[in-house]
């Protein structure tokens, strides 16, 4: 396995291989990192991982400074999967003094994740495009976990033309519902207790659904009755939306929904999502 920090080099490295796996990650790798990295180790001959907490998709007053890192145990876990190549540059690597081009998607601003976190889409966008340039993979892999980011990402890799197949797998879940996330590391014990009330609301609303309910308000009260049941938890959007344009629905049609919801519990903000009738 090769660790690479800087651009030329990765460069230089990459011409050896044909076709590549991507996988890009902020590191802190938990089995839904690592199910991504199987997949393309499954599919691909030779992979490749970045390691890279973006400070562009974080808002001032949110948690880039406290995110998790240890590179260390990533690598060691890197090593295992037997990845080919770990891109994991600096951020005056990836934003050197006097860096000034964006990619910004104006529609993912208005809804959902994108609404609620003023700017982060565009870091997402700008550093993913980077990436997409820098490694330049045959395949590149993302979770549903994070929905809106794969639909920002197809929009981008289609407007501009950039030549990878995307590959959108499903949420990896402890044994409880909750979503595997780097996050999940800030909840107190307490916190962690009611933190799976998160995918009861939305296993609830899948069962409405396959119970014939369509109605989109319904679906959504469906899951808020759960949330509710648990002070600790502070739900701050709960959407029932089309899943390709993220406009929410007034019903659920042939096109299927993506419910989805963020909440805050305790000082950690938490996302997970569930698709019904339909795939990301
Ligand atoms: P990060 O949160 O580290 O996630 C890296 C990839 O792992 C993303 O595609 C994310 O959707 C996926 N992932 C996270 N938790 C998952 C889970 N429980 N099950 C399945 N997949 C999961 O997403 C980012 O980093 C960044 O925004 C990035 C794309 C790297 C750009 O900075």
């Amino acid at each position: 396995m090769q660790v690479i920090t800087t651009v030329s080099a990765f460069r230089q490295t990459r011409a050896a291989f044909d076709t590549l796996g991507f996988v890009p990650t902020m590191g802190y790798l938990h089995e839904g990192h690592l199910s991504l990295i199987r997949q393309a180790r499954a599919e691909c001959p030779a992979v490749a991982v970045s390691i890279f907490v973006n400070p562009t998709q974080f808002g001032p007053r949110e948690d880039f400074e406290r995110y998790p890192r240890d590179m260390d145990r990533d690598l060691a876990m890197l090593e295992r999967e037997a990845v080919d190549l770990v891109f994991a540059p600096t951020r005056a690597e990836m934003y050197p003094e006097g860096y000034g081009t964006y990619v910004v998607l104006p529609a993912a601003d208005e809804v959902l994740e994108g609404a609620a976190r003023p700017g982060h889409f565009r870091g997402v966008a700008t550093v993913v495009c980077k990436l997409l340039n820098i490694v330049q993979p045959t395949r590149v892999y993302f979770g549903q976990k994070d929905a809106q980011q794969t639909v920002v990402v197809r929009q981008m890799v289609r407007d501009l033309n950039i030549p990878t197949t995307i590959v959108v797998l499903p949420t990896v879940r402890e044994a409880d519902g909750l979503a595997m996330s780097s996050r999940n590391t800030y909840l107190t014990p307490e916190e962690r207790q009611v933190a799976p009330a998160i995918y009861r609301g939305l296993r609830a609303a899948k069962e409405r659904y396959l119970a014939g309910e369509r109605n989109a308000e319904a679906l959504r009260q469906a899951v808020i009755a759960v949330l509710d049941a648990e002070p600790l938890l502070r739900p701050e959007y709960v959407s029932v939306a089309d899943p390709i344009t993220l406009r929410e629905l007034e019903r659920v049609g042939e096109q299927g929904a993506l419910v989805s919801l963020a909440v805050r519990l305790g000082s950690v903000r938490l996302i997970d999502n569930v698709v019904l009738g339909a795939s990301l």
